[in-house]
């Protein structure tokens, strides 16, 4: 059974639900392994990608459209070597599709708030991600959020807090990236929106 498609572009297309991403990519070596979770435009898998042709990025996102022009920046800026585009529902690749402990840094940036009360139940982050994240990451590694949404943040750090799984990790642990602003962080700044980063270590 072919588990998995590839398009024309090189977009790897995460069609098993049960799938373990160990099969075409090694997840399990030494390679300092970054995710970009719900990666839009590529600001950030650009921005590392250029910074570190050393580590594995992997670049995921469930819109298709988009990744397609993160994958043409990429070969804009002649840095698609290490760079792996998955079109993929985020709880699914976390869950299910990624390998234990196989990621050093993941970072969820910007994801959309949700702000009403009835839709809050669509964020991203919830209780059950918190075991995902705490399932993929390898000992030691990073998870990286930002918003610009003073209530998600707040419920974020509660989700982490009540997880028990991470502890904070300080600043260091993303000073390397501090300077990378993704496209809705810009466009967040733009209209005076601050956008804090916090960054947690799996225990
Ligand atoms: C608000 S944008 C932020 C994009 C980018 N991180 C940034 O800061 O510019 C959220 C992105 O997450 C993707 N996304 C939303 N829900 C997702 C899910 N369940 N699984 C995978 N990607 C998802 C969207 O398609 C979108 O590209």
């Amino acid at each position: 059974m072919n588990n998995f498609a590839k398009t024309e572009e090189e977009i790897l297309i995460l069609t098993d639900k049960y799938l373990v991403l160990d099969e075409k990519i090694p997840l399990k070596d030494e390679v300092f392994t970054e995710l970009d979770l719900g990666c839009g435009k590529g600001g950030l898998t650009v921005g590392m990608a250029q910074l570190y042709p050393e580590r594995r990025i992997l670049a995921a996102d469930i819109m298709l459209g988009r990744l397609r022009k993160v994958k043409k920046r990429l070969k804009r800026n002649s840095c698609d070597e290490n760079v792996t585009l998955l079109r993929c529902e985020a709880n699914m690749l976390l869950g299910l599709q990624l390998p234990d402990a196989c990621i050093d840094r993941l970072h969820i940036l910007c994801p959309d708030p949700w702000p009403k009360v009835r839709h809050s139940g669509r964020r991203l982050l919830s209780a059950q991600l918190m075991t995902s994240l705490h399932r993929v990451l390898k000992k030691d590694g990073i998870f990286h959020f930002s918003t610009d949404d003073p209530e998600y943040m707040a419920a974020v750090v509660r989700l982490v807090n009540e997880s028990g799984f991470f502890v904070n990790a300080g600043e260091d642990a993303i000073s390397d990236i501090a300077h990378i602003k993704t496209e809705f962080e810009l466009d967040w700044l733009a209209i005076g929106r601050t956008v804090p980063h916090v960054a947690w270590k799996k225990i």
